[in-house]
């Protein structure tokens, strides 16, 4: 599989993903064949790109940690409770036993998949942006939690956080959250009011346990004390909420927004670094440098010597040091082991 950037999408080429829509169904089919009338559509949709099937690239395989049927379903429950949320008519018992289910289920997909890095491409669209991005943060943080040998009812509480994180925002008038603008100090106050609402909201109407009320309340919060609402500090900031605060940063910056195009990936675990200790917790940064795909499989890279390839394989502990497929000789480079690509680095990510 190879990620293409859809300006590069051409008639024949061959989808090697599934396309599907916040509520879960499917836009077009994988192993479907592209047309004009197709990539006109998938351009439409404000995709930034999609993998496609080749000879060239056969080796590149992307590992899904989640089933791709769990994270359809997670992705239309957690549709449905926002919006019921939002229209003040909330189901308690039933909405949060189907919850409960799919976090299990996401928690066994990461448990079961230990070994598997870390490997998004963004395939969310703007309009649906609050539901791809709560469910990649509970997935992320979910992944986070279990390289920190957290207990298993302690990673479905975070998990659960991670899905409900920005509950809270259903009462906010939309104007405010989708401003492709600067908000003004009245707005940013009422923005900023948004994990005690979610806080106030799940603690009325259902029976998450304390520990997933304060991850929620909490997921603003900064190591140093510079965060909101309440500028908890360093440990006084429960753990579940400090992975909540890096996964939540890292999925909105390489996501798409209604004010920025996304970042590169490796730009974003950079910033992440550059505020370790500021922003974040150091050791749950630590983990992120261990375990992100920053050159996600099958993207294009340009290398300093102007050579070009796609990305095979990461390598744990090594994420700067992938293996490349180089396009033209088709041979394998491996950055982090052969002699020849010592002093050879990756400058440029097409995505
Ligand atoms: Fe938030």
């Amino acid at each position: 599989m190879r990620y293409l950037p859809i300006n590069q999408l051409k008639n024949d080429m061959v989808l090697g993903q599934e396309l599907y829509d916040a509520q879960g169904h499917m836009l077009l089919a994988k192993h479907t064949t592209l047309t004009e009338e197709n990539i006109a559509y998938i351009a439409f949709l404000g995709v930034p790109g999609v993998y496609i099937d080749d000879s060239f690239s056969e080796e590149a395989k992307v590992e899904e940690i989640i089933r791709p049927e769990v994270k359809k379903a997670a992705l239309r429950l957690i549709q449905d409770v926002f919006v019921h949320a939002a229209e003040d008519d909330v189901v308690g018992s039933a909405k949060e036993n189907a919850l409960r289910k799919y976090v299990n289920e996401i928690v066994d997909c990461v448990l079961d998949n230990e070994d598997v890095m870390y490997n998004l491409v963004a395939i969310k669209t703007y309009d649906d942006y609050t539901f791809f991005h709560s469910t990649n943060v509970a997935i992320l943080s979910g992944i986070i939690g279990a390289k920190l040998n957290m207990k298993r009812e302690a990673l479905d509480d975070l998990v659960m956080a991670g899905f409900l994180h920005d509950i809270g925002k259903v009462f906010i008038d939309p104007d405010i959250i989708n401003a492709p603008r600067k908000l003004t100090d009245e707005e940013r106050i009422q923005m900023m009011d948004h994990p005690r609402l979610g806080y106030d909201f799940l603690k009325d109407e259902y029976n998450f346990s304390e520990d997933v009320l304060e991850a929620v309340y909490q997921h603003h919060e900064w190591f140093n004390g510079d965060g909101y609402p309440r500028r908890l500090e360093g440990v006084n900031i429960s753990r579940m909420a400090r992975i909540l605060k890096v996964a939540d940063v890292y999925d909105a910056m390489t996501g798409r927004r209604s004010y920025h195009d996304p970042y590169l990936p490796s730009d974003v675990l950079e910033y992440i670094m550059g505020r370790s200790g500021m922003e974040f917790d150091p050791s749950i940064v630590q983990v992120m440098a261990m375990e992100m795909c920053v050159y996600p499989v099958g993207c294009e890279v340009g290398l300093s010597d102007g050579r070009r390839g796609i990305i095979l394989e990461n390598q744990r502990g090594f994420i700067m040091r992938p293996k490349i497929k180089l396009l033209g000789d088709e041979r394998v480079l491996d950055l982090a082991n052969d002699r020849e690509a010592w002093n050879l680095t990756i400058v440029k990510l097409l995505m």
